[in-house]
């Protein structure tokens, strides 16, 4: 949408500005006694090129056109004009001979909106004037109206085209509704300056964020306003888009008390729309020119869709943590047979977040792996008793049953793809990087990049805690056993690069191991 060249009422009560060209000076000086008179801007030319440059140059809101000129004549002028997407609704008005039909009609196919003949009459010209003007004032309202639906179409279009249900924020989103609210650069008068929004995240937290145009760009702050859209008599929740544009109306409409707390906060408050709703509230101020009705419709229609994105937001938001609770749920259904090992499974999940980091890997694995590691040991539920208890060493029988548990964990994780991870640990958490591991003996990057990290961060586990067969051991001794070996465990075992983050992060397991020991 480009600068919206408005009439009269529209832009910043501006008088309108009409041109008149004519060759007799004479003319001119008799047109812009009249004009003048009635409180128009009257600017001058004496031939088409210079009249063309003045329109080029500035604001015109109508021509007043003589046909005789030198040079090219009113005709040409006037096709000039009209065939110029930019200024072809700037209405025209060519001024005749008494009576001359040939040049009527030539004037009308040059794309002339009326004629006024010489000698002419000055209420007739004023008269014709006006009404003009209201039409092209009716006219910008409609191109104005039909840019902004365009505009709302494109940009709905495009919030859906990038909507990502797997990574949705938000605010983030908001954002992107506030910058198409906002002014964006200072010759975009039609846009408010500033914009605030009072809204609650998809986790049910509250923020005022402030958006402002400094310098050419979008700043956006939070601030402190200690009002309660809900509780405040003043703001209350109304469903419904109120808009000011002075001091009267602002306290007749109770936002006077919000606008006093803005000014205190050093925003001057000279016009503002606002709109309730109960999670979104959104108040723009200072729009460069007076109010239209379009405005309340343009920003119903952005909070509309801010509040159907933070639906949907919060319903993704839900189903995630459905499918984590269920994900815990069936993780800890395989503990059942086993020695209580607390928050065995929630900290296997973190270290092996924490390693996924370090290694680089983006927030959406790092947050996979985090939910999914826990499932590495589902396949215990199929172990007996007898064995997950036993409080010695196990039989080579017996340890060839257990190793079966990544075998039976694949089986019941199944294949969703949301649960390609849980799979892949469940089947990989016991290989090794040297290919002595189980159950398929995988070798180096044949073993998945989430197995490999789950190795380190289940091992590092069971040695922390205290199993039927083992004592716990503190952190330094665990450390000790993974970097450096004891036997069982050898270097060799895991994937350097993994290792390396495992002693980068050192201090973060042990962290983490206390915090959730219980
Ligand atoms: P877990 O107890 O959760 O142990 C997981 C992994 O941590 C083990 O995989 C092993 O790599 C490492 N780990 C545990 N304790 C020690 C230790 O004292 N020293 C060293 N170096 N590493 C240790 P692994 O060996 O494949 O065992 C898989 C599962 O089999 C164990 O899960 C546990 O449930 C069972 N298991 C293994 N050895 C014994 C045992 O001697 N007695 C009993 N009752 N169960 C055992
Ligand atoms: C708040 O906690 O900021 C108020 C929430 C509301 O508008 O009701
Ligand atoms: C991955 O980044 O998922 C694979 C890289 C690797 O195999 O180390
Ligand atoms: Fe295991």
């Amino acid at each position: 949408m480009g600068i919206y060249h408005g009439d009269m009422e529209s832009m910043n009560n501006k008088k309108p500005a009409i041109l008149c060209v004519d060759d007799e000076p004479l003319n001119l000086k008799l047109l812009n006694t009249i004009l003048l008179h009635k409180g128009y801007d009257v600017r001058m030319a004496t031939d088409g090129l210079q009249a063309l440059k003045i329109i080029d140059a500035e604001r015109i809101d109508l021509v007043l056109l003589d046909i005789m000129l030198p040079g090219m004549n009113g005709f040409d002028v006037c096709k000039e004009i009209k065939d110029d997407e930019r200024y072809k609704n700037i209405p025209i008005i060519m001024i005749t001979a008494l009576s001359d039909t040939e040049s009527r009609i030539k004037g009308i196919e040059a794309g002339a909106e009326d004629f006024i003949s010489k000698p002419f009459n000055s209420g007739e010209v004023l008269a014709r004037i006006k009404m003009l003007l209201k039409l092209k004032s009716l006219n910008d309202d409609l191109l104005f109206a039909y840019n902004c639906i365009a505009d709302l179409t494109s940009f709905g279009e495009q919030a859906m085209h990038d909507f990502d249900p797997s990574n949705f924020s938000y605010i983030s989103n908001i954002d992107r509704v506030v910058g198409r609210i906002i002014r964006q650069n200072a010759m975009e008068l039609d846009k408010p300056n500033t914009v605030i929004i009072h809204t609650a995240d998809e986790f049910d937290s509250w923020h005022w964020l402030k958006y402002d145009l400094i310098d050419g760009h979008v700043v956006k702050s939070s601030i402190d306003i200690d009002i309660q859209c809900d509780n405040c008599p003043h703001l209350k929740t109304t469903e419904q888009v109120f808009s000011c544009t002075n001091k009267d109306d602002m306290s007749e409409a109770g936002i006077d008390t919000f606008v006093s707390i803005l000014e205190s906060m050093g925003i001057k408050v000279s016009n503002i729309i606002w709109y309730f709703g109960g999670k979104f509230c959104v108040f723009a101020i200072n729009y460069g020119r007076s109010i239209k009705k379009y405005d309340t419709s343009i920003l119903k229609n952005l909070v509309m869709q801010g509040l159907f994105m933070r639906s949907l937001s919060m319903q993704l938001t839900e189903t995630e943590n459905a499918f984590e609770y269920a994900v815990y749920a069936l993780a800890r259904a395989s503990e059942a047979n086993d020695e209580d090992t607390g928050n065995h499974i929630i900290r296997v999940g973190e270290y092996s977040a924490l390693m996924a980091k370090i290694l680089g890997k983006d927030e959406q694995f790092v947050n996979a792996i985090r939910i999914q590691a826990p499932l590495h040991d589902v396949g215990k539920i199929h172990v007996h008793p007898d064995i997950l208890r036993k409080k010695g060493k196990l039989t080579d029988e017996e340890f060839a049953v257990m190793k079966n548990h990544t075998i039976y964990g694949t089986k019941i994780i199944g294949n969703h793809k949301r649960l390609e991870l849980a799979k892949n640990i469940a089947m990989t958490h016991h290989e090794r990087w040297d290919g002595s591991g189980y159950p398929g003996g995988l070798k180096g990057i044949e073993i998945p990049i989430e197995g490999r990290i789950t190795n380190i961060a289940d091992q590092y586990d069971a040695l922390r805690s205290a199993r039927p067969y083992k004592p716990g051991f503190d952190h330094a001794k665990t450390y000790q056993v993974i970097t450096g070996g004891d036997g069982r465990t050898q270097p060799q075992h895991f994937d350097p690069d993994v290792l390396r983050a495992f002693k980068e992060a050192a201090s973060q397991f042990e962290e983490v191991y206390e915090r959730l020991k219980g």
